[in-house]
């Protein structure tokens, strides 16, 4: 059978599947305050649809899918998909590496399920450790929760727990040496992301970027970082941190683009394949799998498709945010 592969002959193996767009937080560099518009439930894709859109996607060599929203874990019964998609694996004789995104308010209380039901590891978003600022971040989110979130997951064995900070001038770049020693003294990974002039939110945040470089000076105030060597498909520079077994991430999608070996598609919670989270392109998957289309009339689509997946993100050169998509909606 034919494989993922576009026009610049990259292989497309990870696949951001989101399965919901709702999210019972506001972080400020991903949704409005008043939040997104919502459709109807209707519109978004059943486990049996998102089911069958993921073997056929691993049959066609996806060997890695991560979860993602708005927030995942407010989708009802999550804990049922995981079951149903950590069995392709059986089904299709691969390998399929399932992983989460999540902003952990819900996460405590879910862990052990998740993990039971066949999930591997877990990326956790953690903007600050301060209360008042998470809070304000979030707009309404409550550190603690997280917080429990995180030891859960330690506890279940959802390794490697990943955490996410976006990094925001003026409300947490005084914070980055904290939450790398939080990281250190938790055993986990840490990875720092420049914020995105995507969707609605995108003008606002354009004064609170900060770069890779940047982030990087910041943290090397206080600790030496050795640069590791890149792995294609990865989205950051990882770093070894000098005198400890810890490292750290920084993704740099505007300063320094990894699209040149990205290997990564979407699928939205309504069923459009997206090829790019910076670009309107892609197809709706949805239509034709409810007018009734075979397995090998929708692999012929999907692979169509991927085939034009475009070059890359244009972040830096844009003088302007154009990019109305919002994280939420495709998943990060
Ligand atoms: N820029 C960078 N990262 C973003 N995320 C969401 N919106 C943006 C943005 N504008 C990422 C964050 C969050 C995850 C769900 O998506 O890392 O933790
Ligand atoms: Fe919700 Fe995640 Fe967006 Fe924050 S970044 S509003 S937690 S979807």
């Amino acid at each position: 059978m034919s494989r993922l592969v576009d026009r610049f002959s990259r292989s497309l193996s990870y696949l951001r599947l989101s399965v919901t767009d709702r999210c019972d937080m506001r972080c400020l560099y991903c949704m409005p305050e008043a939040g997104e518009p919502h459709e109807d439930r209707p519109e978004v894709l059943t486990f049996e649809e998102i089911h069958r859109l993921v073997r056929i996607l691993c049959r066609l060599g996806i060997t890695q899918v991560r979860i993602t929203g708005g927030e995942p874990l407010v989708r009802r019964d999550l804990p049922i998909l995981i079951g149903m998609l950590s069995k392709i694996d059986a089904e299709i004789e691969g390998r399929t590496d399932l992983s989460l995104t999540t902003n952990a308010s819900r996460l405590a209380p879910l862990a052990w399920e998740l993990k039971a039901a066949g999930l591997n590891r877990i990326n956790i978003s953690l903007d600050s450790l301060d209360p008042d600022k998470f809070h304000r971040i979030t707009r309404g989110g409550r550190l603690s929760e997280v917080l429990a979130g995180i030891d859960r997951a330690l506890q279940v064995g959802l390794t490697p727990v990943k955490l996410n900070t976006v990094v925001l001038r003026g409300i947490n770049d005084d914070e980055l040496s904290d939450l790398v020693e939080f990281a250190v003294s938790k055993g986990v990974t840490h990875r720092f992301l420049e914020v995105m002039p995507l969707g609605s939110v995108g003008i606002e945040n354009r004064d609170r970027f900060v770069s890779a470089a940047e982030i990087r000076q910041i943290i090397e105030r206080r600790y030496s970082l050795v640069p590791l060597p890149f792995q294609n498909g990865s989205t950051a520079q990882e770093f070894q941190m000098a005198g400890t077994t810890a490292q750290i991430g920084i993704v740099s999608p505007v300063s320094e683009r990894f699209c040149s070996t990205c290997n990564r598609l979407r699928l939205s919670a309504r069923g459009r394949l997206q090829l790019c989270l910076a670009h309107e392109d892609g197809v709706d998957l949805k239509g034709p799998l409810r007018q009734g289309w075979s397995d090998a009339e929708l692999s012929d689509l999907i692979l169509e498709t991927a085939y034009r997946k475009p070059a890359g993100n244009h972040f830096a050169e844009d003088p302007e945010p154009v990019y109305q998509i919002a994280m939420s909606g495709i998943g990060g």
